[in-house]
């Protein structure tokens, strides 16, 4: 079968993309990782990318001082290098420039850890605690220049438990981020 090249950008632990890794591993997923791509030198998810033999590279932010788009520019030009037609952010944590977003405009997707349009940006778990939500769980999206705003491809819920902490609550919807995520981008290369 034609696998569907994407690069995969992380800036740390790297879960999500060890869960993409094990899904593009198998025969039938319509994808394969090309490039593991971080702006942080300290990515854990860069070594662990390393040792399953994907080509990795850290282009790091700081390198560019506030200069964002620049920063930008040298990771699509990697990214275009490395023959990917997608990209999957999973914990890239930089707000993008409109001037990627254009450039990858419906062929890059992110995952959210909360069920947007609920808490946008950072520290999700702690803010759906905060607000008393009955539900939370994950969320796949395109990206667009609104920051956590784009078209919603997937979500996945689950129950906000009494007792709950913002690391068990973390830790139930991570569970789902690892399922969701693959499954989403397999519908979505096959709908393309
Ligand atoms: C994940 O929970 C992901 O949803 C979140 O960062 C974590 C990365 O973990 N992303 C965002 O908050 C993006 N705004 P991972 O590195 O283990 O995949």
């Amino acid at each position: 079968m034609k696998k569907t090249p994407i690069a995969v950008l992380i800036s740390g632990r790297g879960s999500n993309m060890i869960a993409l890794m094990e899904a593009c591993s198998q025969p039938d997923f319509p994808a394969e990782i090309v490039l593991v791509l971080s702006n942080r030198p300290d990515a854990a998810g860069l070594e662990t990318a390393k040792q399953a033999g994907i080509p990795t590279l850290c282009i790091d932010h700081k390198n560019f001082g506030k200069d964002r788009e620049t920063h930008e520019r040298a990771v699509d030009e990697a990214v275009r290098a490395s023959g990917a037609e997608l990209i999957c952010l999973a914990g890239y944590m930089r707000v993008l420039t409109p001037w990627l977003v254009q450039q990858w405009a419906n062929r890059m997707l992110n995952i959210h850890p909360s069920l947007l349009p609920a808490f946008p940006g950072l520290h999700t778990h702690e803010a759906a605690l905060k607000a008393g939500a009955k539900e939370h769980g994950c969320t796949i999206h395109l990206v667009t220049d609104g920051v956590d705003e784009g078209p919603i491809l997937a979500q996945a819920r689950v129950p906000v438990l009494e007792g709950d902490t913002a690391d068990t609550l973390a830790a139930r919807v991570l569970e789902q981020e690892h399922k969701l995520y693959p499954a989403t981008l397999k519908h979505f290369i096959e709908t393309l």
